[in-house]
């Protein structure tokens, strides 16, 4: 379909939708872009007074004097965890719901804000009792679950900068953030159970310490999950519960001015090791704030599932800090989609009575496969009427997906809001407003009011709609990255380059508005990071892991090949330091590699094709040809020009994936 075709397909929001949404109808929508143009911190001003509550009111609102260190906010202090906890029980909201947590086997357990708030302060106070103090990082290694918000929250209330590890990663990926942070203490649990199989979590943790460079931590705190056998290191290692049982129920919030440090989370770059980016309290709770009531239009009865872990970003905004600064009601989900069966999602919406859902395109993906393959898991075997609104996230979603979505989950009445945004942005960059935007399948639709994104050529000049280009944001966001843990300079460099004077935010993204309408696409990345089911990883890490592999890997190159259930598919082109293999000795090396990058990143990094050659194609100056590359990971038929490649006869070799 040409993009014409699609923009013709509007799906437009009903009047009954437009009429109660936060945001209602397209009028509304541009005066608040035209409030923010006018008047640009007045309006954010205006946001964050409306908001968050503060301790100390700030008088200044946008700082650009050390540009693209850009400030907000700054003298106005406040506390995350206040904001989400504290004051919803002073306005009354003590004995609703905040999570309904459902595990892995399906026990559900209910924590009302009072008792989240309780749970939050125990927690403080025993981080507190171990010495933990504001501007101390925490690395937090466990999976979803009430206690994982908690620990978050608790490290929130004493000032304390949390940095969340995805439970997936291994033991060197979390060796490598517990040093990179210099983490005093780690929170983790003994376990973590996925798809009825427990997985070691405090294993893992022992395993990274034992690596060496983690000399900061002092303390491991454990949460008990399974209660099956682990390792307790006398004087190190803690059980939280124990320790939080004899500590008060309260703690006086720590208040912080708005630029301290709430987060760091690690986000893979094109080069490098994964990088820091460090997020304010103020700014980035705004907008968590903000987003959530616009975007999801979240309201007093509703009940709200994000489906991302807590280790992403998108569980950071959406589940730990945007709802619950809210008063709102959330789920979140221990387990897997496709445990006990591809039904689950649609069974707990069933049950908890969902009206707002936000999951991810690769879901979408790999449950139609099994909705169309088994009517018993198809969504329409279950009663999904309490759904209003239905989301997406962390990859372009494509039109059949989309359609399919609207219509056998969202009942055809549910706008789709797809969200643009990033590990960097804190939260949506673009995407439609439910009560007011007018859907395109495959569209992220518009920028968030207050949101300048742009697209432009490589000189930073305009592209008139129509053309695609790069994606920048010209103004600096109250949500937006601080900087990169530790080093300004990559921070600099990886997102206001030169290239644009400094003056942009360079996303890393490429995208085209529609001519007509103006509503971006997303075209993907044009750097060397792919996204994998919504995961995002750069391709040197991984060439980097292969290459670890010192005694089977001479050279490594790794490409993205679009994948129907995965978005893109992980494909690395591997130089032995013998002949290479065929047949089932290139089987079985290919999975020994696999299970080394495993090790070395984590399950998620798995190339899922592996093709072996005596050399990878290069120019005659020796340069690897990736356009090659990924034209055969694609299986293509080769258009391009070979006469270059210093070794055309390795082509066929490497023809072959394993
Ligand atoms: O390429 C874009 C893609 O995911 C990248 C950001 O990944 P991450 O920092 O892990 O954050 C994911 C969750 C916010 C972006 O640079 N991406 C994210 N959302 C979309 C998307 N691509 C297209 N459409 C989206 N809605």
């Amino acid at each position: 379909m040409s993009q014409a075709e699609t923009q013709s397909k509007l799906y437009l929001p009903s009047d009954a939708v437009v009429a109660s949404a936060h945001v209602s109808g397209m009028d509304a929508y541009h005066a608040l872009c035209k409030e923010a143009e006018t008047d640009y911190e007045g309006f954010w001003a205006r946001q964050a007074r409306e908001l968050l509550s503060w301790k100390t009111p700030f008088t200044t609102v946008l700082d650009e004097s050390n540009a693209p260190f850009f400030k907000w906010f700054e003298d106005g202090t406040l506390n995350a965890s206040y904001n989400c906890l504290d004051r919803n029980i002073e306005r009354g909201l003590g004995d609703k719901t905040a999570i309904i947590f459902e595990a892995d086997g399906g026990e559900v357990t209910k924590v009302t804000y009072s008792e989240l708030l309780a749970k939050t302060c125990q927690y403080a106070n025993a981080l507190k009792s171990l010495g933990v103090t504001k501007g101390d990082r925490v690395v937090i290694y466990i999976s979803m679950s009430i206690d994982g918000v908690a620990a978050m929250q608790a490290c929130a209330r004493i000032g304390a900068t949390h940095s969340v590890v995805f439970g997936g990663f291994s033991a060197q990926s979390l060796r490598d953030r517990i040093e990179d942070t210099g983490a005093v203490a780690v929170i983790t649990a003994d376990h973590q159970v996925r798809g009825g199989k427990p997985l070691a979590l405090k294993g893992i943790v022992d395993e990274a310490l034992g690596l060496g460079g983690c000399d900061a931590v002092k303390n491991v705190l454990v949460v008990k999950r399974t209660g099956s056998p682990i390792n307790m290191v006398e004087g190190r290692d803690l059980w939280l519960a124990d320790l939080a049982a004899s500590q008060p129920t309260t703690c006086e919030p720590e208040w912080v001015g708005a630029e301290h440090p709430l987060f760091l989370l690690y986000t893979s770059g094109s080069t490098g090791k994964p990088k820091g980016v460090q997020h304010s309290t103020g700014g980035y709770l705004l907008h968590a704030a903000l987003t959530t009531q616009w975007t999801f239009d979240l309201k007093a009865d509703d009940v709200f599932w994000c489906t991302a872990d807590i280790g992403w970003v998108t569980g950071h905004t959406y589940i730990t800090y945007g709802p619950l600064a809210l008063g709102g009601t959330e789920i979140v989900f221990e387990g897997v989609p496709t445990y006990p069966d591809a039904g689950r999602f649609w069974k707990m919406i069933q049950d908890h009575k969902v009206s707002i859902f936000y999951t991810a395109p690769t879901a979408i993906r790999s449950l139609i496969k099994a909705a169309e393959a088994n009517d018993a898991v198809h969504p329409k075997s279950y009663d999904l009427s309490s759904l209003r609104l239905l989301g997406s996230v962390g990859e372009p979603i494509n039109p059949a997906a989309w359609e399919w979505y609207y219509k056998n989950v969202g009942g055809s009445r549910c706008p789709i809001v797809d969200t643009f945004w990033q590990t960097e942005t804190g939260g949506h960059m673009i995407t439609p407003l439910p009560g007011a935007t007018p859907m395109v399948p495959g569209s992220c639709t518009l920028p968030f009011p207050g949101i300048q994104a742009a697209i432009v050529d490589e000189t930073g000049k305009d592209v008139p709609n129509g053309q695609g280009g790069i994606l920048v944001v010209k103004r600096p966001w109250p949500s937006m990255i601080r900087t990169i843990w530790g080093d300004n300079e990559r921070f600099v460099k990886s997102y206001y380059p030169a290239d644009f004077q400094g003056k942009y935010y360079l996303a890393g993204d490429g995208a085209i508005r529609d001519a007509e309408t103006g509503y971006f696409t997303i075209t993907g990345r044009i750097d060397d990071v792919l996204n994998v089911s919504g995961h995002r990883m750069g391709t040197m890490e991984i060439e980097s892991a292969l290459v670890s592999c010192t005694e089977l890997v001479a050279e490594a190159a790794v490409v993205g090949r679009p994948d129907e259930t995965t978005g893109e598919a992980v494909c690395a082109f591997v130089v032995l330091k013998r002949p290479a293999p065929t047949g089932d000795e290139a089987k079985a090396i290919a999975k020994q590699l696999r299970d080394h990058v495993g090790k070395e990143i984590g399950p998620i990094a798995k190339p899922k094709d592996i093709r072996f050659g005596d050399n990878l194609p290069k120019t005659r100056s020796g340069k690897i040809m990736r356009r090659l590359l990924r034209s055969i990971a694609k299986g293509e038929t080769i258009t391009q020009d070979t006469s270059t490649l210093e070794n055309p006869a390795i082509l066929d070799q490497l023809g072959q994936a394993y």
